[in-house]
């Protein structure tokens, strides 16, 4: 259980996510995504792999597949175990993603469905004429079709998939409050456990653990609640 609640490592300093870190002994799976990657990838990345710890690189490829394709291979280089790509950049994109991955077959390519920062008109300006519902499931058919085996969705989305797609694919969340914390600009948020009971797989927490006073008794309570 403790593996699939993964931790976001938002921060601007090393010393704050090493201390986060530190503080959570029982947390396996951390993410880092653009902002740590950009400032102290390059101290992050291997105390984390000292600490025995799972890394979720969340770069969010998108780009012609000859690209991406290299970019995969790069990436290999940090031995992530999850590793995101953008499912709108296409279905060659998306082959040529999985196939950099290859030679690591314990890696996850995840596909990033639509960015739950973008609502129906935020779609409409992009020319893109369908709610954010339609365009996760459009964007998943392709994924799944294309060799992907998990997504990256809003907690919203896990029942419309898990109905359409079965067990098909793996489900990783974002947007996840347990009832104890504040939504920070997260809007629609589901608790812990209503995200596992709709059929999420993994939990990507960032504030509720990382801005709490106890930051391993907030990581407990969650590992609790989903147990
Ligand atoms: O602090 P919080 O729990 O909101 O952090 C959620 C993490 O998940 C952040 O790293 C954020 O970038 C990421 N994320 C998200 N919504 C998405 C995709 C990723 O909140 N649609």
């Amino acid at each position: 259980m403790n593996e699939k609640i993964i931790i976001a490592l938002d921060f601007d300093g090393f010393a704050d996510a090493k201390n986060t870190v530190d503080a959570l002994p029982e947390a396996v799976f951390f993410k880092v995504g653009l902002q740590a990657f950009l400032k102290f990838g390059d101290l992050i990345i291997p105390y984390l792999a000292v600490k025995n710890k799972k890394l979720f690189l969340d770069l969010k490829f998108k780009d012609i597949p000859n690209t991406v394709f290299g970019a995969v291979q790069s990436a290999l280089k940090f031995s992530p175990d999850m590793l995101t790509i953008h499912l709108s950049g296409g279905r060659a994109m998306i082959q040529k993603a999985i196939e950099a991955a290859r030679e690591k077959p314990d890696l996850k390519i995840l596909g990033v469905t639509v960015l739950t920062s973008l609502g129906e008109e935020d779609l409409v300006e992009m020319g893109m004429n369908m709610s954010p519902r339609e365009a996760v499931l459009t964007l998943c058919r392709l994924g799944i079709d294309a060799g992907i085996k998990t997504v990256v969705c809003s907690p919203q989305e896990i029942e419309p998939i898990r109905q359409r797609f079965g067990a098909a694919v793996e489900l990783v969340t974002p947007g996840i409050r347990p009832a104890w914390s504040a939504k920070g600009d997260q809007k629609r948020v589901f608790t812990p456990k209503m995200a596992i009971e709709a059929g999420s797989d993994y939990l990507v927490v960032g504030r509720p653990i990382t801005q709490h006073q106890h930051t391993d008794e907030a990581f407990r309570l969650i590992l609790q609640e989903i147990s």
